[in-house]
């Protein structure tokens, strides 16, 4: 499996490709997480973009295509990925384009989830995360078995330090200036499928399956 996760800003594209990931057996690559712990130990990577990141913009394309192209040559990839926030611009279309003809991959799926801002920010104000385990939820919609506790591996879940109004304003606006011409770009390469993220998280898997067919899920 081969797929490219679009959507703004808390449409649940990690939500899904968890799920994705788990079920198909395939590595799902968050370039938001990478980020995250390149931060929190302070690499050369983390450094350049810890203040971009605070302020809801995007990192450097140079910064993030480096290391995504190192993670795409790791021995785990040979059956597929989920990426999850990459690519975000065109240029690193263009760089991942390169990356998949190394791999002698022709054909990657790209699936858009669709969400109103209005419910994108109510989604992200209420996500809690596990800097542990990476587990996602939500106070409202998603909530934990014990308030504040990962079901999965008992470490307190902690808010993302880009989870408030401000920041996700600003991260919107970078994604409609700079990743939704993406959904275009992909329109034209034939590859390209939107969906509606409003719908409950099992109800959107169950058209994500029936979308991935030629996977075999059936
Ligand atoms: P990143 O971590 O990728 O953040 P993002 O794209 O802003 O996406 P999120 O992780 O916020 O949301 P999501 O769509 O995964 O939603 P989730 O499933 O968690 O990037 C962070 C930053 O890193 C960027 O701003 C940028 O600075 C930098 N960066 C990363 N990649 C980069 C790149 N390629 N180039 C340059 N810079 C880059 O769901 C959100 C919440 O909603 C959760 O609480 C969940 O439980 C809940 N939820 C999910 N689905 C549903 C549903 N169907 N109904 C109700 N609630 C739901």
């Amino acid at each position: 499996m081969w797929l490219i996760f679009l959507g703004p800003p808390g449409s649940g594209k990690g939500t899904q490709a968890k799920k994705l990931a788990f079920d198909f057996s395939v590595p799902h690559i968050s370039t938001g997480d990478m980020l995250r712990e390149a931060v929190a130990r302070e690499t050369s990577a983390g450094i350049k973009a810890r203040d971009y990141m605070n302020k809801g913009e995007l990192v450097p394309d140079e910064v993030i295509d480096e290391i995504l192209v190192d993670r795409l040559k790791r021995d785990d990839c040979f059956r597929g990925v989920i990426l999850d926030g990459y690519p975000r611009t065109i240029p690193q279309a263009e760089t991942l384009s390169g990356a998949l003809k190394d791999l002698k991959v022709d054909l990657i799926d790209v699936i858009e989830i669709n969400v109103s801002v209005d419910a994108l920010i109510k989604r992200i104000c209420g996500r809690r995360s596990c800097p542990s385990c990476g587990a996602t939820f939500h106070i409202d919609f998603l909530p934990p078995r014990k308030e504040g506790i990962c079901d999965k591996c008992g470490k307190s879940l902690v808010r993302r330090a880009d989870d408030n109004e401000e920041v996700v304003k600003a991260r919107y606006e970078q994604y409609l200036k700079k990743t939704q011409p993406l959904s275009e770009y992909y329109k034209n390469k034939g590859v390209f499928r939107s969906i509606n993220g409003e719908e409950p998280v099992d109800e959107i898997y169950k058209t994500l399956l029936s979308l991935l067919k030629p996977y075999g899920n059936d």
